[in-house]
């Protein structure tokens, strides 16, 4: 087999000199014949100046390297898309297949024997296990990392469940902008992805889940020498894959290791968006994503991490705690514990090896339980035919089963010249709806399902409604907000349909979401749809418009529909 420096050679049609052409120009570096025969490590490089969540990515390279070299390889860092969650227009979810492809390509087309993957950020960590999926090479996931928490006025705060309550308490009235001000600097106060349980920690979750990862990396915290450690094994990891030439990411991501994940992703009152990830990363592994078991798992998996936003911790206390493994100790009588883990062993070694720690209030037992189920619910209906999504771990109970009058907004524009407008008609228990924010419609599927309260009931001190979309929402966001509702408005779902008044049923333990109009005026309405759908501008060139023309609803992860392996679906249809 091929390995190290001449693999994949550039094609002159004369290998010999292909050889020597690259020999001769990596030289350039300095080198030695030595170091040239060792397996090669890759590394990826997402530092971006646009990226504070992968602030640490240089000091980690720097451990990852020393890794590599303690078990003879040789290390090479190469750069890929970098996306941070809030410096990307018009959302990170639009880049992310972009951001797989690139990792990917990049995987494939340079020589390397393995791969060390450095994400964090919520988008990063889903496509570069995508692109490891569909690479199969040997590969070790390292995570940059949860910021360590702020203080303000004696209050611990973190991002980003505290900036979203923190800046309703603004636009209630009750906090100055003074104040606002001071509190941005406090947020956030090291390098690290978000601190609470939001997608960048459920993806770091559902990547040591997976077995992709080192035990505990999900957990050590961005700046703290743990981290960095971590980062020095997972280096000397990939160095002993790349001569041992496995696992791939093949012999890791099977129906057992994703049922796994979806148990973690119940009992860590994981992000939405993680669903879609990990039906995007079965969907490149060739493994089938079933929502009705991922559903079902929410009834007898509760959640058991005390971790905002669903509780009251944030993950450098689940990391003191014991991270994952002591998390999944309280899961073994369902998790698949010969699952094999990257690191050599398997999910039942790395529980094993979890420590005790006495006394601690973030990993509950499942005898005492956050929340008696999981953290979400799939729903079905005639509003939703492929399926929505509600965290409902995160949501007001006594809203869970709710039946209101629809306020509707027809796009994120609509609604942001509306939502604060102090005569817009509607009241407490009304339903905001919010449509043409899916995959293609936004495009991208903005985080815009967490719509607002509208000014004049948030400074009547209503704190949450519920409020239904085909948008996303960052998983750090509390209240009873129904997302991803497929199919999308802007491809004729019957979201497009639901008319200002309308009454609408919300009800999470029949999983029922439900226009309530006869069945008659339904098929009238969407007759009426379908004759005159409704225009939309479409993007013309470019990524956009591969974007448009090949993305995926969300039941079925929002990948490119050509990306999936042997283009296959993953998520049969609920009547199938
Ligand atoms: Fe990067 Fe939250 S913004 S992890």
């Amino acid at each position: 087999m091929t390995t190290g420096l001449r693999k994949g050679l550039t094609s002159y049609g004369d290998a010999g000199f292909s050889l020597f052409l690259r020999k001769a120009f990596i030289k350039a570096m300095g080198y030695s014949d030595d170091a040239l025969e060792r397996p090669i490590v890759g590394i990826t490089n997402t530092f971006s100046d646009y990226n504070p969540c992968h602030g640490n990515v240089p000091d980690l390279i720097e451990s990852v390297k020393r890794g590599v070299m303690l078990a003879g390889g040789l290390p090479m860092v190469f750069p890929t898309i970098s996306i941070g969650e809030s410096f990307a227009h018009p959302t990170s979810m639009f880049l992310r297949n972009l951001m797989a492809m690139d990792t990917e390509e990049m995987i494939k087309a340079q020589p390397m024997d393995s791969v060390v993957l450095l994400g964090g950020c919520d988008k990063t960590l889903p496509a570069q296990v995508m692109a490891a999926a569909s690479a199969d090479l040997p590969t070790v996931v390292l995570q940059t990392g949860p910021m360590v928490v702020g203080n303000h006025k004696g209050e611990v705060l973190g991002a980003c469940t505290d900036c979203r309550r923190m800046w309703a308490q603004h636009r209630a009235g009750n906090i100055d902008l003074v104040e606002i001000e001071t509190i941005s600097g406090r947020l956030c106060p090291s390098v690290g992805t978000c601190s609470v349980m939001g997608t960048a920690s459920t993806m770091a979750c559902i990547v040591e889940a997976l077995g992709l990862a080192l035990p505990c990396s999900a957990t050590a915290p961005a700046p703290l020498a743990d981290r960095r450690r971590i980062a020095e094994a997972s280096g000397k990891r990939a160095a002993e894959i790349a001569i041992a030439g496995k696992p791939k990411p093949s012999d890791l991501l099977t129906p057992a290791s994703v049922r796994n994940a979806m148990i973690v992703l119940q009992a860590i009152g994981g992000s939405t968006n993680g669903l879609i990830h990990l039906i995007a990363i079965a969907g490149r592994a060739g493994v089938p994503f079933d929502l009705a078991a991922f559903d079902q798992l929410g009834r007898v998996i509760p959640v058991l991490l005390n971790l905002k936003p669903s509780g009251a911790h944030y993950m450098e206390h689940l990391h003191h705690a014991g991270g994952l493994p002591a998390l999944m100790r309280e899961l073994t009588a369902f998790l698949d514990l010969d699952a094999p883990n990257v690191s050599g062993g398997t999910l039942g070694d790395a529980i094993a090896a979890a420590e005790q720690v006495p006394n601690q209030d973030v990993i509950r037992s499942f005898a005492s339980p956050l929340k008696p189920e999981g953290a979400m619910a799939i729903l079905y209906g005639n509003v939703a035919p492929l399926g929505a999504v509600i965290k409902h771990s995160a949501a007001s109970p006594h809203l869970l089963r709710h039946t209101g009058r629809a306020v509707v907004f027809d796009s994120i524009e609509d609604m942001t010249n509306r939502i604060d407008d102090l005569n817009l008609d509607v009241a407490a228990e009304d339903i905001l709806v919010l449509r043409n924010a899916g995959p293609r419609g936004a495009p991208g599927m903005p985080e815009a399902g967490y719509l607002p309260i509208p000014m004049k009931l948030a400074r009547q001190g209503v704190k949450d409604m519920v409020r239904i979309s085909d948008a996303r929402m960052s998983g750090t966001a509390f209240g009873t907000i129904v997302l991803h509702i497929a199919p999308e408005s802007a491809v004729g779902g019957p979201l497009a349909i639901v008319h200002n008044g309308d009454q609408i049923l919300l009800d999470v333990e029949s999983r029922r979401l439900e226009l309530l109009i006869a069945d008659a005026e339904l098929e009238q309405r969407l007759a009426a749809l379908k004759q005159s759908p409704q225009q939309r501008e479409t993007p013309q060139r470019g990524y956009a418009k591969l974007f448009e023309d090949c993305v995926l609803q969300a039941d079925q992860g929002c990948d490119f529909d050509f990306l999936l392996r042997d283009g296959a679906r993953t998520t049969p249809k609920k009547d199938e």
